[in-house]
């Protein structure tokens, strides 16, 4: 794995040459540059109160309810500690893509939401859910907006850039949080994969359970936000009934898709439902969803 160009840290410093490959021994070296890591709390700073703006975004009302789930979210936000060079990349992704900044926030809300509402065995720590959430696209601050804005569907080369978002983002975070970086930096580097092996950078199909609750949010995010390339997203029930058909071919956990299920059958969450095949919603026409331009 090698990156195209340079790859700097927030303060300027250079983490790896562009066309470096970059070895568990580059990756170790980066960690090591980082020093003492300085931990600041997000208490009242306006980090915090996007988050919590965020629950208002009404494409999840329905996800998003009870509202008693919401103030068990906020009071782990209150308690919420980030590196403060990771801070400072949020506050750039936010002046650089909005879109994204956003995104990130619907992903951590969505994600500590399904964590204290999953019912099976392994279960997630909401703050920690919140926590990798806010960390999974960091690199795409990397990323040229022609590339994150395009309003036409983009090219292969484009794609191939925008695919090593999760790489560049798995760097930064061996560098934000140095030789802690362990239980953190696999939020960037796995959020793509699946889990048959059809995701990407490797194609791995043994994925952290966070990486999992991510990849499903993430996707869910993908599918029913606006953007510029495609006219119409989906509904937030043809996203979960595409979801459903991602996970029944092996690619997503089928037990967290079935939380969102619960979720949009309005029903409480540990409910048992029943998935049946009649009464699917359809994909929106022209949706652009995982399409490249032919040139
Ligand atoms: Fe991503
Ligand atoms: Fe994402």
């Amino acid at each position: 794995m090698r990156l195209e160009k340079d790859l700097y840290a927030i303060d300027k410093k250079l983490l790896v040459k562009a066309g470096n490959k970059i070895t568990r021994k580059v990756l170790n070296e980066v960690a090591g540059l980082s020093g003492k890591v300085h931990y600041v709390p997000i208490k009242d700073k306006w980090i915090m109160k996007d988050l919590i703006q965020t629950f208002k975004d009404k494409r999840y009302a329905h996800i998003l309810y009870p509202p008693e789930t919401n103030k068990k979210i906020i009071r782990s936000i209150h308690h919420m500690k980030m590196p403060e060079k990771i801070l400072s990349e949020l506050a750039f992704m936010k002046k650089l893509s909005p879109y994204t900044y956003h995104h990130v926030l619907v992903i951590a809300i969505l994600a500590a939401k399904i964590s204290f509402d999953h019912s099976i065995k392994s279960r997630f720590a909401a703050d920690k859910a919140l926590l990798l959430s806010l960390f999974h696209d960091l690199g795409k601050s990397r990323i040229p907006l022609s590339i994150l804005d395009k309003p036409t569907p983009i090219t292969l080369y484009e794609r191939e850039i925008l695919s090593s978002h999760p790489l560049i983002g798995y760097v930064l975070l061996h560098y934000y949080f140095g030789h802690n970086h362990k239980n953190y930096s696999f939020s960037s580097f796995q959020h793509h994969e699946r889990l048959d092996g059809s995701g990407y950078p490797l194609g791995i199909k043994t994925l952290n359970k966070y990486s999992q609750l991510i990849g499903v949010v993430d996707a869910l995010d993908a599918l029913i936000s606006e953007r510029p390339y495609r006219s119409k997203p989906f509904s937030l029930r043809a996203a979960i009934d595409l979801l459903l058909e991602e996970a029944e071919k092996g690619r997503f956990n089928k037990s967290l898709v079935r939380t969102l299920i619960v979720y949009s059958r309005k029903k409480t969450p540990g409910t048992k439902i029943i998935i049946g095949e009649r009464g699917r919603d359809k994909a929106p026409v022209d949706n652009s969803y995982g399409k490249t331009a032919s040139s």
